[in-house]
């Protein structure tokens, strides 16, 4: 596992962008996985600068979201895939045909997560997976709890989930009661992992993930089996690590 400590978010964000502006370059048919929520924003706008000073071309990258809500229509203002839009893919030449999502209005869930794990598959796999991690150590949808094993696959949102995603949605009643997502078998089978972090309220689940014995209690851990991780945190991130690298 290699573990990259940067002064702040900027730095993580510009270092993480880095690494896959090179792996496009590389390699320009690369198959992303990507995640949502607040820490790879800084990224995905690092993207963007770089695509727009014709720095990379994405026209032939395929990408796989690791996660959705359910139920949830697509073009929900609060879904993933309209985050991903906003955030990423609106503003750069990745091909819509090359976007993969786990879609939040199937009837049939089973045949859903089938289809999604057939797809990454056809696809040849996933190159980079990029992943947050959550202060209880989850990945992706994986909660603490969730058995190493599983592939994609849906969850029941905790309560605490629940009322954190709250804050989004208009009505209480309207804030999704289950997702989809890949599964840690699913991550583990990436080339390579890209794990960011930033700050304080991180410290604790980045120590467990790193340090930790590895336990389906804190999914994160389970990073600490794969050969080829890259863990980019900020000082913040990484204070409560038992050996704290130079800052980068
Ligand atoms: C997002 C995802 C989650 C987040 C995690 C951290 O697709 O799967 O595991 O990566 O909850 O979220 P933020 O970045 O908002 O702190």
């Amino acid at each position: 596992m290699k573990l990259q400590v940067f002064e702040n978010y900027e730095q993580v964000s510009k270092h993480a962008a880095q690494i896959l502006i090179e792996a496009c370059r590389r390699q320009p048919q690369l198959v992303l996985g990507l995640a949502t929520g607040s820490t790879p924003i800084g990224m995905y706008q690092e993207m963007i600068a770089a695509y727009q000073q014709g720095k990379v071309d994405f026209s032939r990258v395929t990408t796989f979201n690791l996660d959705e809500y359910y139920p949830i229509a697509p073009e929900h203002p609060q879904s993933f895939r309209r985050f991903m839009q906003e955030q990423l893919f609106d503003h750069v030449n990745i091909n819509p045909e090359g976007i993969h999502f786990l879609c939040g209005t199937v009837q049939d869930i089973e045949q859903e997560c089938r289809r999604y794990e057939e797809a990454i598959e056809a696809a040849g796999g996933i190159d980079i997976q990029v992943l947050g991690i959550g202060e209880n150590g989850h990945i992706g949808f994986n909660e603490p709890g969730t058995p190493f094993h599983l592939g994609t696959h849906k969850v029941k949102l905790t309560e605490t989930t629940i009322q954190a995603n709250s804050r989004f949605f208009e009505r209480m009643e309207d804030v999704p009661r289950f997702a989809l997502t890949m599964g840690i078998r699913t991550i583990m089978h990436s080339r390579k992992l890209l794990l960011l972090a930033n700050g304080e309220k991180k410290a604790a689940a980045i120590r467990a993930a790193l340090n930790g014995p590895v336990t389906e209690d804190l999914p994160a851990s389970v990073l600490q089996l794969h050969p080829d991780v890259t863990v980019i945190v900020d000082k913040a991130a990484a204070h409560l690590l038992e050996e704290v690298p130079d800052v980068l």
